[in-house]
């Protein structure tokens, strides 16, 4: 969390409870949501530490050539905006932009904002109450555990065009779900992973397919993708390193569903991934990320 931001956390709604507790992480408690990381503490501590990761890896916060609009002043959203640490960078560099985050959980700081940030909670599957083309800049990153093919085909990519203006531009970063390993314990959990996201109807090379659904939209031109491999561990550096960090983090955040999944005891699902972290060091792991971004039509 940024040095002046804080956040306080409002359990409960309406009579009706914002959060389940599982294996003692906080997870939302929102239905037509599959997500299913925990939105505690623990998992702010993960996104910060991983976002700042990837900003030195992208060597930046975007690609799209959004610069000179941003110093003159724009609008910008981002959509699962987490602990909300992209926005208050951007906001830092570009302090004529005005800039929102969105998110279904309330993990954002909420209190000493700067003036040029709003941070709400909102679910982009109940659709977001902003005009169309509202946003000079949609932004969206690390969403792939986030919505099932058909929201992002039927309710995600449209969202995103509705509020992108005219000549704004819109960017999303992803990973893929799946390691590229010659590793044991490191592919059964890859597998599994793999699985789990196809069970609920998510896809686990998303990224991939962004660009395709971006152009059936018919919306954009000078659509790119930018795919970058990350080879986990020390050999990949702070990137390599962060990585390894952040998937095993995640990984064991879920380890009650997918030892479920697996159908073995999550004490056998810890040693795992325990070996994992280590066959990672030892072996060459990799991860595919994907940048892709786009300029709506005039
Ligand atoms: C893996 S985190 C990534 C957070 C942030 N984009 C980052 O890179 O640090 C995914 C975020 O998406 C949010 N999320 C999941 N489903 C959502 C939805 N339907 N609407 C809004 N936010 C959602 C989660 O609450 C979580 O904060």
């Amino acid at each position: 969390m940024g040095c002046c931001c804080s956040r306080r956390f409002i359990a409960e709604e309406d009579g009706k409870m914002k959060f389940r507790i599982i294996d003692g992480r906080r997870f939302h408690n929102i239905s037509n949501s599959e997500y299913f990381i925990p939105n505690d503490d623990e998992e702010a501590d993960r996104l910060i530490r991983y976002h700042d990761a990837m900003k030195g890896f992208w060597e930046g916060l975007f690609h799209s050539p959004v610069e000179e609009k941003l110093r003159q002043g724009a609008r910008v959203i981002d959509l699962g905006c987490g602990t909300g640490t992209w926005i208050l960078d951007m906001a830092k560099q570009y302090p004529n932009s005005m800039f929102v985050g969105i998110d279904l959980s309330q993990i954002f700081p909420t209190e000493g904002l700067p003036s040029n940030v709003e941070f709400v909670e909102y679910n982009v599957l109940d659709g977001l109450p902003y005009e169309d083309s509202s946003f000079d800049f949609v932004h969206q990153k690390i969403m792939i555990a986030a919505f099932t093919e058909v929201q992002w085909e039927e309710r995600v990519i449209p969202e995103m065009t509705r509020l992108t203006r005219p000549d704004g531009w819109v960017e999303l970063l992803e990973s893929d779900g799946y390691f590229i390993s010659d590793g044991n314990a490191t592919n059964r959990i890859s597998k599994a992973f793999q699985n789990f996201l196809t069970s609920k109807g998510m896809n686990c090379k998303i990224g991939e397919e962004i660009p395709r659904l971006l152009e059936n939209t018919n919306a954009f031109s000078e659509i790119k993708n930018k795919k970058k491999v990350i080879v986990l561990g020390k050999k990949g550096g702070k990137a390599g390193q962060e990585t390894l960090r952040f998937c095993t983090v995640g990984i064991n955040s879920c380890r009650i569903i997918l030892s479920a999944d697996m159908n073995i005891m999550p004490e056998h699902f810890d040693a795992l991934v325990e070996i994992f972290s280590i066959e990672a060091e030892k072996t060459t792991t990799c991860l595919n990320q994907h940048r892709i971004y786009g300029h709506k039509k005039i």
